[in-house]
């Protein structure tokens, strides 16, 4: 099926045209409001067009042409990495994890919003980020009446279509097809003081359409694409992911015997990643039967778990598949259909929706300090990483929220375990657990203190033990304050001599 004969509506199959000459359309400064969310459902075609025009102005010496980009969340060297490279990018949020973007953004070339997945819509509803000039769009197809079928993520498109002036529409015939009706897409948000509760009580409920819609008039645009998602390869779970699975595992077994879980468990949210993805496929060997996930990104141990029955139900706004990952799917859409529900960014990671479903939320992070405060995107305080992305969403609201990370980074040169977080984004106050391949810090209904043992002696390398354990001694004795004793002139020492040393 060509992407043209996915173009039901004839007054925009009136306005098909090319990538370049739609690149066109696009002025210097815009804001523009752009699809994908990791890797899933970003425009293939204009931002490369668009980096193309944008190198032969550069090259002919006219002022800067540059762009801010607004998506759902990280994209693809297709979208992020082009315009990068080219230097487009004025201003870039709310979540990246492109290598020449994060160059750009360290190097100070370009600004950076680093914001909660949930809140984005807000901030455009709200005016705080000023107008939205143009969306660009992916779909997997238009129907007669000009609504649009959603490809392989939703993020920020609903809101993108409703904020922006002018939208531009990709039509990819690599989306397949039968997504249609996988997708959940709720008109009922509003601004306060008019928001109603969200009445979404199980991560299978459905509240919404299957169809974005979208006013004809605005559409200046229709590019013809057929380009396959990034999908990334995954890594098989190394023997240190294997390690946290197996604490993280032992302690859900353990809250079970307690009463404190149901044996379903609770919605599970995780993040990307090898951890993550051992988790799932430990649980996935394990007793466990009906879990459902209500998360953000459907990663390829989700399909697994579905297929096996592990996983009732998994509700998402985007996939954030493998190569076998998608072919998996794609060879077994039939199956996967009624069990994966696609929302939009404000919903699938609601605040409200997450306090009310009591979600599981897993992470990774950087870094976490002896008392529990926990970095997520800054290398030495300083550098971002990636971003917040819906991290904040889930362990601030959820039920229980578990930070995961190898105890040490770079061969060993760096402690995950500091005295003094270099960057905080989920302070003491959200973060309940915190493993690492040495063991697992319940953190729970403890004081400042008792949680600085818990995470020194089970968490932190045991090379770096001592000198953890030398520092809060110390701290304790300070004669300074002993709720959260520090030894100020000391705490970000070992940053320091990383900078300055390349160890710690
Ligand atoms: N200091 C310096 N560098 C560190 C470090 C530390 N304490 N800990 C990790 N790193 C480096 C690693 O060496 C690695 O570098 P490399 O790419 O040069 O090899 C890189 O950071 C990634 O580390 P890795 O151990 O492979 O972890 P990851 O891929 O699981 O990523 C985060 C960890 C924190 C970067 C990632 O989870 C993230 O971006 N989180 C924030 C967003 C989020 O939580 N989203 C979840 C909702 S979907």
């Amino acid at each position: 099926m060509s992407a043209s004969s996915r173009i039901l509506c004839p007054t925009l199959k009136q306005r098909l045209m090319s990538a370049e000459q739609a690149a066109e359309l696009i002025p210097a400064g815009a804001n523009v409001g752009m699809s994908g969310f990791t890797g899933a459902g970003y425009p293939k075609a204009v931002p490369g067009a668009l980096a193309d025009r944008i190198r032969k102005l550069n090259a002919e010496g006219t002022p800067p042409f540059r762009i801010n980009v607004w998506t759902g969340a990280s994209t693809a060297p297709e979208l992020d990495g082009v315009l990068a490279e080219v230097d487009g990018i004025e201003m870039r949020l709310p979540f990246q994890s492109d290598p020449i973007c994060r160059e750009r953004i360290n190097n100070g070339t370009m600004d950076y919003v680093d914001l909660h997945l949930s809140e984005v819509s807000q901030y455009a509803w709200s005016g705080f980020l000023g107008k939205m000039d143009i969306a660009l769009i992916e779909v997997a197809g238009i129907r007669e009446d000009g609504s649009l079928i959603p490809s392989s993520s939703i993020g920020n498109n609903k809101t993108w279509i409703e904020q922006a002036d002018k939208i531009i529409l990709e039509v990819n015939d690599k989306q397949n097809i039968k997504l249609e009706g996988m997708h959940d897409i709720y008109y009922g948000t509003a601004l306060p003081p008019n928001r109603k509760p969200i009445m979404l009580t199980d991560p299978a409920d459905r509240i919404g359409e299957f169809y974005l819609e979208c006013p004809a008039d605005k559409v200046i645009a229709v590019v013809e694409t057929s380009a396959a998602d990034r999908n990334s390869p995954f890594k098989a779970p190394d023997a240190i992911s294997q390690k946290i699975a197996e604490h993280i595992l032992a302690f859900f077994e353990q809250e079970i015997e307690l009463g404190r879980l149901p044996k379903e468990l609770l919605p599970i949210q995780s993040g990307v990643g090898n951890i993550p993805n051992a988790v799932l496929e430990g649980l996935d060997a394990g007793p466990f039967n009906g879990l459902t996930a209500f998360t953000e990104v459907i990663q390829d141990g989700m399909l697994k778990m579905l297929k096996s029955g592990t996983l009732s139900v998994a509700s998402a706004t985007a996939f954030s598949l493998s190569p076998d990952g998608i072919k998996e799917f794609d060879d077994n859409i039939d199956l996967y259909r009624d069990k994966i529900i696609l929302r939009q960014q404000d919903i699938s990671n609601n605040p409200e929706l997450a306090r009310r479903l009591g979600i599981i939320a897993m992470n990774g992070m950087i870094e976490a300090d002896i008392y529990g405060n926990v970095n997520s995107t800054h290398i030495m305080g300083t550098r971002m990483m990636n971003g917040i992305g819906g991290s904040g969403d889930f362990a601030r609201n959820g039920y229980l929220s578990i930070f995961v990370s190898p105890s040490t980074a770079k061969d060993g040169a760096i402690s995950s375990i500091v005295p003094m977080a270099s960057h905080v984004d989920h302070t003491e106050h959200d973060v309940k657990v915190i493993v690492t391949e040495h063991g697992l810090a319940d953190l729970r209904g403890l004081s400042p203190r008792q949680r600085a043992r818990e995470i020194i002696n089970n968490c932190a390398d045991p090379a770096y033990r001592p000198a953890l354990q030398d520092y809060y001694e110390r701290a304790l004795h300070s004669g300074r304050g002993m709720h959260t004793p520090h030894l100020l002139g000391e705490a970000l020492s070992w940053h320091q001599r990383f900078e300055d040393e390349g160890h710690m």
